[in-house]
């Protein structure tokens, strides 16, 4: 249905019976909650898990600067850009990071990169929408980095160690970014009709796009069950979904905003949120390259990484230097 262009090797979660002596000792190990560090051994299905989940997620975090990075220059008040530029560069350091994490599994930076710009590995589909209006701004905050904050909170608890720490100081600078995003949405509610306008045209076009943004449906989604089962997922996309929506949906009556989706219901017996279906043909269009935004994304990281060559070649030739001096010394 989709194209998976990383192939971890994991085709079903095999039972305990199954299992190598070496790979039922592992899955002991995961079970009683020991974190796994880099020089433990590990099935090398996990590693290469790991390896596709730690740099799609580190690519979100780089690509999601640009969206929000577009209004730097146009942001309302001075305040307000101090506030966009800090988050912009958390962005940054979320992804920094996260390659950190990722190199410690024995892959480098140089290759995570080269397949996100070969389009070889995937970054979120949130981040191929555009950002028309200033209110697009608050929608991410608060929708986006809502999401990611539901999804990441338990990623702090995974059974991945340089993952789990990652994870810790990326939730904190997350949580600000989400109220940043509900405190722009705020004052535009509170505002002129002109301005309240905005605020619900940019909510309708962020909604769909950012419920689905937790990943297919978990009937659909290839990795959950074993990645479950390895603790690198604790929670299935549907159950983060769930949780996005019963957190969202009282924000934005609070906000006078109205869903748009007319289906959209409180399930009183269940105590839970309902909503309507998710187009998810264009949520693979998207994922697989076609979405408004994908090309000028991958675009503008590609120039980025080449504008950036002469950077990178004289920080490594400033260390070979210093490194020649410490050794004739
Ligand atoms: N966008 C793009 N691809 C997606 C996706 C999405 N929203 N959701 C799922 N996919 C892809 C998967 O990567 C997988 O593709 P692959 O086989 O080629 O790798 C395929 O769809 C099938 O989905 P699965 O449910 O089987 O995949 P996972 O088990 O990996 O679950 C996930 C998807 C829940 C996103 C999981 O990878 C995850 O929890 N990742 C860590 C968090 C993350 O990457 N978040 C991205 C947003 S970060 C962000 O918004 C922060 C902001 O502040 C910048």
């Amino acid at each position: 249905m989709y194209a998976q262009l990383v192939d971890t090797g994991a085709k079903r979660v095999a039972a305990r019976e199954e299992l190598a002596p070496e790979d039922r000792a592992f899955q002991d190990r995961i079970d009683a909650g020991v974190k796994i560090e880099p020089k433990d051994p590990m099935p090398e299905a996990y590693r290469r898990t790991l390896i596709r989940q730690i740099s799609q997620h580190a690519h979100s975090e780089i690509v999601g600067m640009l969206p929000e990075g577009n209004w730097i220059t146009r942001a309302p008040t001075l305040k307000r850009k101090a506030i966009l530029l800090a988050k912009v560069q958390d962005e940054g350091g979320h992804g920094l990071y996260l390659y950190s994490a990722a190199e410690t599994l024995g892959v480098s930076r140089d290759q995570m990169i080269a397949d996100l710009h070969a389009g070889k590995a995937k970054y979120s589909s949130i981040f191929n929408y555009p950002t028309l209006t200033w209110a697009d701004v608050g929608c991410i905050g608060w929708l986006v980095d809502g999401a990611a904050i539901i999804n990441q909170i338990p990623l702090c608890r995974c059974s991945y160690g340089p993952y789990a720490r990652a994870m810790v100081r990326i939730c904190k600078e997350e949580s600000f970014h989400q109220r940043q995003g509900y405190d722009i949405m705020l004052a535009l509610c509170r505002g002129a009709p002109e301005q309240k306008a905005m605020a619900q045209e940019a909510f309708n076009r962020w909604w769909w796009p950012a419920l689905a943004m937790q990943g297919p449906p978990d009937k659909d989604s290839v990795h959950s069950a074993q990645s479950m089962a390895w603790r690198i997922k604790l929670f299935s996309n549907d159950e983060l979904r769930q949780k996005w929506l019963d957190q969202t949906v009282p924000q934005a009556q609070f906000l006078g905003l109205e869903v748009p989706d007319p289906a959209l219901r409180w399930n009183a017996e269940t105590g839970h949120w309902e909503h309507g279906p998710i187009d998810w043909e264009e949520f693979y269009r998207v994922i697989k390259g076609d979405g408004p935004c994908n090309r000028d994304r991958l675009r503008t990281r590609v120039k980025a990484w080449e504008d950036g060559a002469w950077v990178r070649e004289a920080a490594v030739a400033h260390a070979e230097k210093r490194a020649a001096r410490a050794k004739a010394a």
